[in-house]
Formats: structure tokens, sequence, C-alpha cells
């Protein structure tokens, strides 16, 4: 059973403490907004379905925690709230999502007492928890009918049940496969700057006994030509209505790599992780971190201090590169623009 990442416990949200990873398993108890909004930005909760129920119950944590009479009030400090959690990180559209369905709850039922305003908003973020949970095992059982016995796998960062409220995007296709009795090997590409591919992945494959060999990013190119990979798996952070994809940092080389040696490169998402407002990959926002992340590996720095950096914590890969994409709705191929419609009416 992979392991529980996220989950509301006494008033407060209980997370792992990624940063933490693979040294210590400290969990941490986040009683307010604040706390909440530092955990996502400071990557203690990461991965887009998660940062996106750590904002849903960051918004009813927020908002309980104040005393407020009169509905003007209320309303104006919920604007106010969600505001704030929108400026932690601005690329996983999971985080903008699930504040706006945070909104539309408290503001559907705006003639309601505070108190049964409050209610429903706890209720609507236990919602898109639950919610994440079934799209990971759903998102599971398609990818696993795409995986084939004695498969040597690739992937970056970690898009498992690190990265969810459940048991994750990509690796929830392995944990499904494996489940099927199928034997898989997986390669975990170590992802810097931030290594959630070395200090997650390898760490989360491990506890649920899957074979999994980790190596640095540049390694990715002699496995592909030595014909060690069969398929490449990643997640996503926000996908455009083209197919164009954000995510971590080092994916792209990934899916060009994959069109050389013709390896195929699937794009595991849950659909609230699509954003249908915008025509291509352009438009993504790409945050750009701490330029620290980069001259330092944990505390040590290996470059010099003073050295300019530049540190985009994603890349956007295009459309044309991925095979197919993997959701709770089904696997998804080109041509895109066509096939992702269908996703788009049914996007909570
Ligand atoms: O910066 P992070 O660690 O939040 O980046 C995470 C990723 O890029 C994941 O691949 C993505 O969020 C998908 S998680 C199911």
């Amino acid at each position: 059973m992979p392991i529980k990442t996220i989950e509301y416990k006494n008033g407060k949200l209980k997370i792992i403490d990624q940063r933490k990873l693979p040294c210590k398993l400290v969990y941490r108890n986040l009683s307010s907004v604040n706390d909440i909004k530092g955990a996502i930005k400071t990557l203690a909760v990461r991965g887009a379905p998660a940062i996106g129920v750590a904002a849903a119950y960051g918004v009813y944590i927020g908002i309980d925690n104040l005393r407020i009479k009169g509905k003007k009030i209320f309303f104006r400090k919920l604007n106010v709230l969600i505001r704030h959690i929108e400026t932690a990180r601005p690329t996983a559209i999971n985080l903008f999502w699930a504040l706006e369905r945070m909104r539309k709850v408290a503001v559907k039922n705006r003639e309601k007492p505070i108190s049964a305003i409050k209610r429903l908003l706890f209720n609507e973020a236990g919602k898109i928890q639950r919610e994440d949970e079934i799209m990971c095992e759903k998102i599971g059982r398609f990818g696993a009918r795409l995986i084939n016995d004695k498969d040597r796998i690739l992937t970056h960062c970690n898009a498992g049940a690190l990265a969810t409220a459940g048991s994750g995007t990509a690796l929830s296709a392995i944990y499904a496969a494996k489940k099927q009795g199928k034997k898989i090997k997986v390669y975990a590409d170590e992802t810097r700057p931030l290594l959630q591919g070395a200090r997650l992945t390898t760490w989360e494959l491990m506890r649920e006994g899957i074979d999994v060999t980790l190596i640095c990013d540049s390694m990715a190119a002699t496995l592909m030509k030595k014909a060690m990979i069969d398929k490449i798996i990643v997640g996503a952070d926000r996908i455009a209505a083209n197919g164009d994809f954000a995510n971590k940092i080092g994916t792209y080389n990934l899916a060009l790599l994959s069109m050389v040696h013709k390896i195929p490169f699937y794009c595991f998402a849950p659909s609230s992780s699509f954003d249908f407002s915008i025509k291509n990959g352009e438009s993504i926002p790409i945050e750009q971190r701490d330029p620290d992340e980069v001259r330092k590996i944990k505390d040590f720095f290996c470059a010099p201090k003073k050295v300019k950096v530049y540190n985009p914590a994603f890349d956007v890969t295009p459309h044309e590169l991925v095979t197919a994409f993997i959701t709770e709705k089904g696997v998804f191929r080109k041509p895109y623009m066509r096939s992702l419609k269908s996703l788009k009416g049914s996007k909570s």
C-alpha cells in the first residue's frame, strides 16, 4: 500500500515533510494557512495533485481559524486567503483549480450561515482529496495496460504517492502492473537540482518492493542508446489544450531522446492537471526558483557562492513528442487537439 502523503486530522493537515526524505520520515501537522502556503512553497508538500489538495485544506483551515461575524467580511477574507495561497507556486494548475473549486462552493452557498459555509468548504476539501485518490487508482489501471512484463522503465522527478493524495500518477501504473504479476525494472533520474528522483522516487519504489536503479540525469541518453529502456513515464504540472505540457525540468530532454531512440514516451496526469484555457505550452507560467538550489546540493556549495544561475523548475514538452496521455478517463492519443477535447467537459 503506497504511503499516505497528506491527510486531515484533528483540525490539522498532516503531511510528510518531503524535504527530509530519504534520511528521515518526518510528519508535520499544519494548523494555519501560512504553514500550508509555506509547505507548498518550500516543497515540503509537492507534486501537482498534492499541492491542490493542500491548497484546498489551506482555504478551509485559514477561514476556520478566523472568527468573523458579517458575511461581507467573510467573503472579503476568503478572497484574500485564496489570493494568498495562489502565490505559493505558479506552474501546477491543480493549485488554481482546487482554489477555484473552494471559492465556487462558498459563492454558490452565500445565502447560508457562515458556519454552514465553513462546513461546506471542509467537505469540498475532503472531496478533492478523495477524488484524487480515485483518479490515481484509475490512472494506474489504464497505465498498467501499457506496461509489459519485464519492461525497463525510465522515470523523472516523482510522480508517485508522494506527489498525490493517492498512489500516484505515473508510478501508480507501476504499482498496478506489479499487482498483475508483471516484473518491472525502473530507472529513476536523480532530477537535479532538488533531486526528487534520487530522494523520493527511489525511496518510494524501494518501500513498495519495486526494482529501482538510480541514474544521474546525464546518463539517460546512454541507457537509451544501449537499448536498456523500453518506456519513459512522467507526470505533468499543467497540460495545455493542444497537449504541450509542463513538468519537472529535464522532462523535455527525455522526450527529445525518446524520439531519437524510438522509445514510447507517456505522460500521466489527472484531468485536474489540464488547462483548457491555454492553447499551447508557450503560455504556461514557469516557476523560477532560488539560485542556491543549483549552487548547492543539500547544504553544501558545489559551485562558487556568487556564480550566476538560471533555475527554471519546469520545462515544456511539445505534444508531438508524447506517445499518449494517461488520465483517469482513459488513454488519449494524437491528434490531441481533437482527442483531449472530450476531457474538457468532464473536468470538475
Ligand atoms: O517541483 P515539484 O517536485 O513539485 O515537481 C513535481 C513534478 O514535476 C511532478 O512530475 C508533477 O507534479 C506530477 S506529480 C503527479
